[in-house]
């Protein structure tokens, strides 16, 4: 790919270097552009070396002769010639500039002239990345479809610890690298993990969902162009760079999050393991032990997937099943009462497969009656398997629509 580097002016200025690196060892094209702010931490002649090509530094050709190629029209052809756009780091200024059309150097320009796909990858202090004009201006940006890479959680050159430190190398280059936009304009929202009921302060209903499919599932519909917004009940798996984590406890949590969020999504997938009973009440402190049995109400929690299955519209519906036996049966009973366009049926209880494992051996159960076996491969494949006939019967409603 031809990919234009935008390098602002923060710290993580220099990681730009081995990031610039990484693209060109992975057979990218990389024609960096510096900002004034980027100059005064890293200096031009860095990326020059490391990507054979003169850097652009200013939007009138002022600086040193050999870094610098600008000219007024520059930003024009520079557009035209590249693919894609990767800001990173990308201060909170320059995000602010991008979200309302400040076009006042070279980058700020170049991006206004910019058809092609554009990653930013934030890095700032973390007050500076929870303000709620960084939230908003990057909300502007999601919206118009670009990918954001979130910052990792670290300790900060400022002193402090929190999000705001430059992505891995790593997760940038898997967002740059997404080839099949197969999803791109399609805003995916996807539950995972398990939910937690409190018995009291210190106990609670659980089950055994890692996150693992839920997670791979965000990644794979990022990796195809999708905005992601992943309501996630408590896990220790990293969340996958740029989806928009919303953080749940309790199944009422979950609910309220997804409906919070129904409005934005043209896809849902409730890859979740929603505890099915809540304990009646809460007990303020803890529980004492003693000898004596004791017996713990239950009542069910809200079932998420049935109530999309009421108010969905003309949003694709994924639901789940874990099932111990008689998938083929079972998938089909939730496919027609929750009002599903697909569930995907999976064996739990076995040692590698459904919960926990790397690996998950499912089974599709469509709208249309067709039953697909997607035989054992990892998460991530199946998570792309599935994303496949989703996008599929996607287009056949479209179709449908259009002859209407
Ligand atoms: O997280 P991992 O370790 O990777 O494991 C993956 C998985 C086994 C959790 C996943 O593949 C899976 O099967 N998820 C669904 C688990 C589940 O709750 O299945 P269920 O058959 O009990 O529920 C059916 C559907 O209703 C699911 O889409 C579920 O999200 C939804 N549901 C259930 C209960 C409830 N109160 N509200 C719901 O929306």
């Amino acid at each position: 790919m031809r990919i234009v580097l935008g390098v602002t002016g923060g710290i993580a200025a220099y990681k730009a270097a081995e990031l610039a690196r990484a693209l060109i060892q992975n057979g990218h094209q990389v024609q960096a552009v510096l900002t004034a702010g980027a100059e005064e931490f890293i200096r031009p002649l860095t990326f020059a070396t490391l990507t054979g090509q003169k850097v652009i530094t200013g939007i009138f050709s002022s600086a040193s002769p050999e870094a610098t190629l600008a000219s007024s029209v520059e930003h024009i052809g520079v557009a035209a010639e590249h693919e894609l756009l990767l800001v990173a780091p990308a201060t909170a200024n320059a995000i602010a500039k991008f979200a309302h059309g400040l076009a006042d150097d070279f980058l700020s320009t170049l991006y206004l002239a910019f058809p092609g796909r554009v990653v930013i990858a934030p890095a700032m202090n973390n007050n500076m990345w929870e303000h709620q004009a960084t939230r908003a201006n990057l909300e502007i940006l999601r919206r118009r479809g670009h990918l954001i890479v979130d910052p990792d959680d670290g300790f900060l050159a400022c002193g402090t610890y929190g999000p705001g430190r430059l992505a891995d190398i790593a997760k940038i280059l898997a967002a740059v690298q997404g080839n099949n936009r197969d999803f791109a304009g399609e805003t995916v929202l996807i539950t995972a993990g398990p939910t937690q009921e409190p018995i009291d302060p210190v106990r609670y209903i659980s089950n055994r969902s890692s996150g693992k499919m839920g997670y791979a599932l965000a990644e794979a519909a990022l990796a195809r162009g999708a905005r992601v917004i992943l309501v996630s009940g408590p896990v220790s798996i990293d969340p996958p760079a740029g989806a928009e984590m919303v953080r749940v406890r309790t199944a009422q949590q979950m609910r309220d999050a997804v409906f919070a969020h129904l409005d934005l999504s043209t896809v849902i997938i409730k890859c979740a393991a929603v505890a099915d009973f809540r304990p009646t009440s809460e007990a303020k402190e803890k529980i004492k032990k003693t000898s004596a049995r004791i017996a713990l109400e239950l009542d069910p929690t809200p079932d998420i997937l049935a109530e999309l299955g009421r108010k969905r519209g003309d949003r694709l519906l994924i639901g789940f099943a874990a099932e111990t036996g008689n998938l083929r049966e079972e998938a089909r009973r939730k496919l027609e009462s929750k009002k599903c366009d697909m569930i995907v049926a999976n064996l739990v209880g076995g040692p590698d497969s459904g919960f926990e494992s790397d690996q998950n051996e499912v089974l599709l159960a469509l709208r249309n009656g067709e039953f697909i076996e997607i035989p054992k491969m990892t998460k991530r494949e199946v998570a792309d398997e599935i994303l496949t006939h989703a996008i599929e019967l996607k287009s056949g409603a479209a179709l449908e629509q259009s002859s209407k």
